[in-house]
């Protein structure tokens, strides 16, 4: 039984809570018939104020395959947000009505700020660049169905490690397991953050940075693909000078391990050409119906937690500031930070900074 509310990060889940979850997750992938009524009564609350295909669609039917509802919203501009609602008093009243909250928003540090003013659980759904804990518990569910551990795996992540969250995510899972080797496979102005560089050393993590596919691929048991995030990129120019780079061909996967998996979030662009698609290798598909039985076991296992009304929390900041242009507090004000200069900001881990 899960004690922690919200999931704001995959690793807020303890390994065993972890274990019970993948449990589940397989008990309703082998047996989807015996679920249907799990969640009846029960009320989703999804708030999307970024676009999104897949993971709303994947929580809305997750939950209508628990025989629960969901309400919200998928584009902000039928929100009242466009009337200048803060976060702090949608998620207030969002968690009068639903039993749990799922939100995408674009801002770092969205999900952990929501989750202080909610009574009811609130899973990240993707906060800007930062974290994606849903397509973490996809990913590793596709690793751990298809080869049964992560244990010993030389993972290579391709594409946009800098903006992408679900990359983010996924390494901080993947400290659980025991002797990963990392591939960071990015052009020099897409690599990982130094935030993230500094978690893995932080973590006896072995990685190394490879500059092409090619050099990486033989060596790989699992190949995540990303897109380039072109609507994080601060203008067009910066994105069409990287557009079409780091792609993966049927041609390139000839030199992979006959069993290496080729894994990706989705929306796929150009970096996976489609002729990979036929190829055994290539599981993202699976992956992201592997994901939706995920969502399902983790809508369950949350909606048997109590309503607690939301504690009180301080109103601004004191003495610091976040140094992350596109974190929660640059658009929220009333968010209590504090901390001291270079300490990690709470709520999306950039270094904080004195405030002048
Ligand atoms: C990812 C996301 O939104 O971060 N997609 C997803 O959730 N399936 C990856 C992406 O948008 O490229």
């Amino acid at each position: 039984m899960i004690q922690m509310r919200h999931i704001i990060d995959l690793c807020d889940l303890t390994e065993k809570e972890f274990s019970d979850l993948y449990k589940l997750t397989t008990n309703i992938i082998d047996r989807p018939e015996g679920y249907t009524d799990a969640c009846r009564g029960k009320v989703l609350g999804s708030l999307f104020y970024e676009p999104s295909t897949r993971t709303n669609l994947s929580f809305s039917t997750a939950m209508m395959r628990l025989g629960g509802s969901v309400v919200g919203f998928s584009d902000p501009g039928s929100s009242s947000t466009t009337k200048g609602e803060t976060l702090k008093d949608t998620i207030n009243m969002v968690s009068s009505y639903a039993d749990m909250i799922v939100m995408r928003n674009p801002r770092e540090g969205a999900a952990k700020a929501a989750s202080m003013y909610s009574s009811v659980p609130v899973i990240n759904a993707g906060d800007g660049g930062h974290l994606h804990p849903t397509q973490t518990l996809t990913d590793m569910v596709t690793i751990l169905r298809m080869r049964g551990s992560a244990d010993d795996m030389k993972i290579g992540l391709c594409g946009d490690l800098k903006y992408g969250r679900t990359v983010h995510s996924l390494l901080h899972f993947l400290e659980r397991y025991h002797n990963v080797q990392i591939y960071l496979i990015a052009p020099d102005v897409l690599g990982l953050p130094d935030y993230m560089i500094q978690f893995l050393k932080e973590h006896n993590m072995p990685y190394c940075e490879v500059k092409s596919i090619d050099d990486a691929l033989p060596e790989l048991d699992v190949l995540y693909m990303t897109r380039i995030q072109r609507e994080r990129f601060v203008t067009a120019q910066e994105y069409q000078n990287l557009e079409g780079n780091y792609q993966l061909t049927a041609e390139k996967l000839k030199r992979a391990k006959k069993d290496m998996l080729v894994l990706h979030p989705l929306p796929r662009v150009d970096e996976i050409a489609q002729d990979v698609d036929d190829d055994p290798r290539a599981v993202y598909f699976r992956q992201a119906r592997f994901g939706m039985f995920g969502r399902m076991a983790l809508l369950l296992t949350l909606s048997k937690l109590p309503f607690i009304r939301a504690g009180h929390q301080d109103i601004g900041s004191h003495g610091v500031k976040c140094s992350n242009h596109k974190c929660i507090t640059k658009t929220e004000s009333y968010l209590p930070l504090e901390g001291k200069v270079g300490e990690r900001c709470p709520y999306c881990d950039a270094p904080l900074e004195m405030l002048l």
